[in-house]
């Protein structure tokens, strides 16, 4: 029924949550605000200024906003330092074998993420190239829970968005495929919000969802 899937990257194919949290922890606290892994979780999907602005809100000076994107770019250059540990190890074999099923059904497989960093992980992952479009944070001017980042991988792929199935880890993800009309499967955390039309235990799930 479907004819294509759009995955997140961040949480779904992946997982960075630790390093972005480093890289974070590092800046929060050369500036002194206090930063946790409970805040980092509120960092899921949203983009790197916006997350910046939620760290801010424990810090009781004031910044400037070239401060600001002073500050953004020097957790990116951390945080980039880190995703040189990533490996295509850390592609777990079910997502790989799940990926390449769903490609023999015929769907189409694209990314939707917030990321500007989404090619570099995925080349670290050696995963360039493989999938059929590549939405994420170069191409958008309105972060999830905008749908534009879905819509733009719709577009991409040539298909109505109704066709295509997301899957999500962020509740700012679930709601931006909502928002964009499209269906969506809600895996790890995101399965806490119950906003999605499917929740998946486990990624290989979806084959069973794509049969209809
Ligand atoms: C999302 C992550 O995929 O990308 C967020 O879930 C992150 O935590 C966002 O803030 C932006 O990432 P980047 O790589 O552009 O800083
Ligand atoms: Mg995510």
């Amino acid at each position: 029924k479907y004819k294509a899937v759009i995955f997140d990257l961040d949480g779904v194919i992946c997982h960075t949550d630790r390093y972005h949290y480093q890289a974070w922890k590092q800046v929060a606290d050369d500036l002194g605000i206090y930063f946790d892994e409970e805040i980092n979780n509120r960092l899921r999907g949203v983009s790197r200024m916006e997350s910046f602005e939620i760290i801010l809100e424990n810090y009781y000076g004031s910044m400037s906003q070239e401060e600001k994107t002073f500050y953004a770019e020097k957790k990116n250059e951390v945080y980039k330092e880190l995703l040189k540990h990533m490996s295509p190890k850390d592609l777990s074999q079910e997502v790989k074998e799940t990926l390449a099923a769903l490609r023999l059904k015929g769907l189409k497989l694209a990314i939707g993420s917030s990321s500007k960093n989404a090619g570099f992980i995925l080349e670290r992952l050696g995963l360039s190239g493989y999938f059929d479009a590549i939405s994420d944070g170069n191409n958008i001017t309105y972060s999830k829970p905008d749908p534009e980042v879905f819509l733009k991988a719709a577009q991409f792929l040539s298909e109505a968005p109704i066709d295509c199935l997301v899957v999500e880890d962020a509740k700012a993800g679930l709601e931006a495929a909502k928002a964009g009309n499209m269906d969506c499967g809600a895996i790890g955390d995101g399965k806490t919000c119950n906003i999605a039309t499917y929740q998946l235990d486990r990624f290989s799930d979806l084959l069973e969802i794509v049969e209809g």
